[in-house]
């Protein structure tokens, strides 16, 4: 189970303090969201400031969502700026392949992400490259909006390819996620949450994660399986 703030909802006028916060409140990753103006209608930030947050948070395994119609010119940039994960879109098409070989030859984890429109289909080809797989639960570009409850079965499908074909991806959510939302993403079957303004919103990080964690575990199907 990993809880992974991201950095999209933290104040901007200090991220290294930011991302030290979250370190010690107790999240397992950073989410840094990357947005190019073009996959998506917003500009967020780019390798020279991953690279200038890196120091900062040194343990926190950085997880670097790439929305961004040209991966390929960032992967290195990307990889080179302190980067342990970089997830690309499936909605990218034929570039896919070469994309995930490139990011793994870099030495880096493989993430592959889907959007709410995009039939989860599309992702099956891929399924036993990659480490991770993130099904989005809003529309990307922006945080703060509303968890797209369509969306839930895509998850349950994505944790039935993984048990049914023995393979060990992780599966993600992004968008929307807070105390209720992360209870029915985790009995769909996803382990690993991101969530934006719900834990830096909130009065306390290291409470919100805390609260957050806690839910995820006891709404998580394989640990009720075991109480049975
Ligand atoms: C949306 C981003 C998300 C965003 C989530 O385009 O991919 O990672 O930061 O923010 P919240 O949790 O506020 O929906
Ligand atoms: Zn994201």
């Amino acid at each position: 189970m990993i809880i992974a703030p991201s950095l999209l909802a933290a104040d901007f006028t200090s991220l290294g303090k930011e991302a030290a916060r979250a370190e010690r409140a107790g999240a397992d990753w950073l989410h840094l969201d990357i947005m190019d103006g073009q996959f998506v209608p917003n500009i967020s930030f780019g390798p020279a400031v991953v690279a200038a947050v890196r120091p900062h948070a040194k343990k926190l395994f950085f997880d670097v969502h790439l929305m961004c119609g040209k991966p390929e010119i960032l992967l290195e940039p990307f990889a080179a700026a302190g980067a342990d994960e970089i997830i690309v879109h499936v909605e990218l098409g034929e570039k896919i392949p070469q994309l995930l070989w490139k990011i793994r030859a870099l030495g880096k984890r493989v993430g592959l992400a889907i959007n709410p429109p995009t039939a989860i289909n599309e992702v099956q080809p891929y399924l036993d490259k990659i480490d991770l797989l993130l099904v989005m639960t809003v529309n990307p570009g922006f945080g703060g909006q509303t968890f797209i409850h369509e969306c839930l079965p895509k998850i349950q499908q994505a944790a039935a390819w993984r048990h049914d074909r023995k393979l060990s991806y992780r599966v993600e959510v992004d968008g929307g996620i807070n105390n209720e939302t992360v209870a029915e993403c985790a009995r769909a079957g996803a382990d690993t949450f991101v969530a934006g303004t719900s834990l830096f919103g909130a009065r306390s990080l290291k409470g919100a994660i805390t609260k957050m964690r806690k839910i995820a575990y006891d709404n998580d199907p394989a640990l009720a399986d075991l109480k049975v």
